[in-house]
C-alpha cells in the first residue's frame, strides 16, 4: 500500500514527494470523454458505478499517489432547495438564485446522508475498488464559495451580487454561511465515515476578499465546517486561490494542509504558515503546457525549498485544464517522484 500521501498530511517523512492533481479526473482524458458522451455530468456523479469509474481512471493511467471521489462542489445546494444544471460553454447554472433574506429563510437545512447519498455510495464502492492501493480523497465546496454560486447563480467575476448582500444584510449573510457550514461540516463528516482517508475543503473564489472581511464574514463559518469534519479523525486539506496576502487567516480556520496556488513562492507560504502545518501546491496547471525542461524546472523549484520539511503534497494551484495533454501530466508525475527521491 502506498501512504506516500498520508504520511505527508500527517508531517511524516516520505521516500518521495506525494503527488495528486485537482481535476485529475476530467475531460483532458480520453476515457472521460467517452463516457461524457452518453451521460451528462450529473448523471456520472448521480450514478455510483460511474462516479467509481471516472474516478479510477487518473488512478489507472498515471502513477498518482492519491484518487479523488469524482462529484462535484455544487449538488450540495440542490438539497437545499436550489435548481442546478450544467450548461455547455456556460458552466454551473442556478435557476434561482438567492437574492434577498427571504431566500436564505426559504432554505431548507438537507441531511448530507439523503440528499448525497450518491457519493456517499460512491465513496465506500470506490475504497473497495482501490483496495488499499492509493488513498481516497473526499471533498466539499467551503461556505464562501458555494454562497457566491449560490447567490451569483453561476460563475463571476467580481462577486458583487454576493458582497452587495454580505455588506448589506449582513445577518441574512451569516444566517446563510451557518446552514452552509453545517451542510459541509456534515457532509465531509460524512464521507470519512463512508471511506474518505482525506477531506479538501475547496474555497476556489475566496481570494476574492480583503482579509478583513474574510475574517468578518467567511471565518467562523469555514471554522465551524472544519471543525465538524476533524471529529471524523481524518486529516483536512484546506485549500483557495489568491490567497497570499490572508494565509494566516486560512490557516487560523483550521486544516492540517493548507494549499496554495502559484501566485506565491512556496518558500514565501512556507515562512508564513510556520513549520505546524503541511503545505500542498503549488504548479501553475498552464505549466503543463510548456516544453518538458520549462516544466521539469518549474516542479523542481517548487520541491527544491520544501526539502527538509515533512509534511508537502505536489499538486497544482489549481485544477488541471481540459487541453491538457495526458503525456505531459504522466511526465510530471514521474518527474516529481524521481527528482524528489
Ligand atoms: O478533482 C477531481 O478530479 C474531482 C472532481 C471535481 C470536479 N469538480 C469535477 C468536474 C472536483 C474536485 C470539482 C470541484 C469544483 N467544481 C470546484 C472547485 C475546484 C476548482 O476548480 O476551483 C468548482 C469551482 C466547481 C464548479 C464547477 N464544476 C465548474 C465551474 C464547472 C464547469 C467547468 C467547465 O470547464 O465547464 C464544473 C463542471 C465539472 N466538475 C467538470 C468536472 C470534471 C467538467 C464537466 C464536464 O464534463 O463537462
Amino acid at each position: 500500500m502506498n501512504t506516500r500521501f498520508l504520511d505527508a498530511c500527517n508531517q511524516r517523512p516520505t521516500d518521495a514527494v506525494p503527488i495528486w492533481m485537482m481535476r485529475q479526473a476530467g475531460r483532458y482524458m480520453s476515457e472521460y470523454r467517452a463516457l461524457r458522451k452518453k451521460y451528462s455530468i450529473l448523471e456520472m456523479i448521480k450514478t455510483p458505478e460511474l462516479a467509481v469509474e471516472v474516478t479510477l481512471q487518473p488512478a489507472n493511467a498515471f502513477d498518482i499517489d492519491a484518487a479523488i471521489i469524482f462529484a462535484d462542489i455544487l449538488p450540495p445546494l440542490e438539497g437545499m432547495g436550489l435548481e442546478l444544471t450544467f450548461e455547455k460553454g456556460v458552466g454551473p447554472v442556478i435557476h434561482n438564485p438567492i437574492r434577498t433574506p427571504a431566500d436564505i429563510a426559504a432554505l431548507t437545512q438537507p441531511d448530507p446522508r439523503e440528499s448525497l447519498s450518491f457519493t456517499l455510495k460512491a465513496i465506500a464502492l470506490t475504497r473497495r475498488e482501490l483496495a488499499g492501493r492509493i488513498p481516497l480523497i473526499g471533498f466539499s465546496g467551503a461556505p464562501f464559495t458555494l454562497a457566491s454560486y449560490a447567490i451569483e447563480g453561476g460563475s463571476s467575476r467580481n462577486y458583487i451580487i454576493a458582497k452587495s448582500l454580505m455588506y448589506g444584510e449582513p445577518q441574512a449573510w451569516h444566517a446563510l454561511m451557518e446552514k452552509l457550514s453545517i451542510l459541509v461540516g456534515e457532509y465531509l463528516f460524512a464521507q470519512a465515515e463512508a471511506g474518505a482517508q482525506v477531506l479538501q475543503l475547496f474555497d476556489s473564489w475566496v481570494g476574492a476578499l480583503s482579509p478583513a472581511d474574510y475574517r468578518e464574514y467567511v471565518l467562523p463559518h469555514s471554522a465551524r465546517a472544519i471543525a465538524r469534519a476533524k471529529e471524523a479523525g481524518v486529516p483536512v486539506i484546506h485549500f483557495g486561490t489568491n490567497t497570499g496576502g490572508m494565509l494566516p487567516l486560512i490557516k487560523e480556520a483550521g486544516g492540517d494542509v493548507i494549499g496554495v496556488d502559484w501566485r506565491i513562492e512556496m518558500a514565501d507560504a512556507r515562512k508564513i504558515l510556520g513549520a505546524d502545518v503541511a503545505m500542498q501546491g503549488n504548479l501553475d496547471p498552464v505549466t503543463l503546457f510548456a516544453p518538458s525542461e520549462v516544466l521539469k524546472r518549474r516542479a523542481a523549484a517548487i520541491i527544491d525549498p520544501m526539502r527538509g520539511h515533512p509534511g508537502f503534497i505536489f499538486n497544482l494551484g489549481h485544477g488541471l485544464h481540459k487541453e491538457t495533454s495526458p503525456e505531459k501530466v504522466a511526465e510530471l508525475v514521474d518527474f516529481v517522484h524521481k527528482y524528489s527521491k
